[in-house]
C-alpha cells in the first residue's frame, strides 16, 4: 500500500521557520523528502539555512508586499506551491487593561492581517490547480486563559477565517485547516519556561502533565500535509495534552 502521508517531493511553504515549532516543521518536511522553504522576519533570522536543505527567505510579514513576493519569486522557480503553512506569529503577556494601541496593532497585523494576506496570495497563484493551506493558531483562540486578550482574539480569527476561506475556495480544490497547539516550549512561552515554579505549576494543570515540544507537532502537520487528509477542510487539530478536555 502506498505510503498515505508521503510527502516526498511536496513543495512547501512555511512561514515563521527561523525558530521554535516553524523550524521543527521545515526540519521535519525535509527528513520526509520535500521542497521546504522557510521564511524569518529579517536576514540574520535565516542566516543558519545556508548550507541546510531548506531555502530561506527574509519576509517581515507586517510589510504588505514582503510575504506576496516571496510567494511569487518560489511559484515561480518551482512552477507550484503544494502546501503554504502560515506559523509566523507573536504574543504578549500584558494585561488588557494596559495594552496600548501599538501592541494592539501589532498583533492584529503579525498573526491575522498578515496571514490573511498570505492566504490570499497563495490563491491567486494556485487558483486553477488547487492548494493546501494550514494556518496555526491556538488553544488559546478555543478558550480563555488570563493575559492573552488580544492574541486569543486573533487566533480565534484565524479559525473563522479558515473555516471561510475552506467554504469560498473549496469549488477551486483548496483545502484550509488550522492546528491549534497548547503550551510549547519556545522562544514564545519563555515567559513560563524561565521560571521553574510557574512550569512547575503550569505543567501540572496539564492532563499529560507537560508542555508540548516542537517535535509534538509534526504529526498534526504532517497529516494536513499529506493525501491522508483529503478529505479534511475547515477544521481544527487541537494539539494541546489534553488541556482543552478539562
Ligand atoms: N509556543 C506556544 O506555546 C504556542 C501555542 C499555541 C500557538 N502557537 C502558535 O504557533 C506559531 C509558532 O509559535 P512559536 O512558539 O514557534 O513562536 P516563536 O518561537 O516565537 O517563533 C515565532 C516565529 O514567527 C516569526 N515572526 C514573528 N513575527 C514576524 C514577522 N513580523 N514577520 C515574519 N515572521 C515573524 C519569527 O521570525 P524571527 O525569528 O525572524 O523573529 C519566528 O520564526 C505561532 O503562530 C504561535 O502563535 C504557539
Amino acid at each position: 500500500m502506498k505510503n498515505l502521508f508521503d510527502v516526498n517531493g511536496k513543495v512547501i511553504v512555511i512561514t515563521g521557520a527561523s525558530r521554535g515549532i516553524g523550524r521543527a516543521i521545515a526540519e521535519c518536511f525535509v527528513d520526509l523528502g520535500a521542497k521546504v522553504y522557510g521564511t524569518g522576519s529579517k536576514e540574520s533570522s535565516i542566516e543558519w539555512m545556508k548550507g541546510t536543505d531548506i531555502t530561506g527567505y527574509a519576509a517581515d510579514c507586517c510589510v504588505d508586499g514582503e510575504i506576496q513576493s516571496v510567494l511569487q519569486s518560489i511559484h515561480q522557480k518551482e512552477g507550484k506551491i503544494d502546501v503554504l503553512i502560515n506559523n509566523a506569529g507573536i504574543a504578549s503577556n500584558t494585561p488588557a487593561s494596559r495594552m496600548k494601541d501599538d501592541e494592539v496593532n501589532r498583533i492584529v497585523e503579525t498573526n491575522y492581517i498578515s496571514l490573511f494576506r498570505s492566504c490570499q496570495a497563495y490563491y491567486k497563484l494556485q487558483k486553477n490547480v488547487g492548494g493546501n493551506i494550514i494556518n496555526f493558531a491556538s488553544v488559546l483562540g478555543l478558550i480563555g486563559s488570563p493575559l492573552a486578550g488580544v492574541y486569543s482574539g486573533t487566533k480565534g480569527a484565524v479559525i473563522a477565517l479558515s473555516k471561510a476561506l475552506a467554504i469560498e475556495w473549496v469549488r477551486n480544490d483548496f483545502r484550509v485547516n488550522t492546528i491549534c497547539p497548547g503550551l510549547v516550549e519556545t522562544d514564545m512561552t519563555a515567559m513560563i519556561t524561565d521560571k521553574p515554579l510557574v512550569k512547575d505549576q503550569v505543567q501540572a494543570a496539564i492532563p499529560m502533565k507537560r508542555m508540548g515540544l516542537p517535535e509534538d507537532l509534526l504529526g498534526a502537520t504532517v497529516l494536513l500535509a499529506s493525501d491522508a487528509s483529503r478529505y479534511m477542510t475547515g477544521t481544527s487539530i487541537i494539539v494541546d495534552g489534553g488541556m482543552t478536555a478539562q
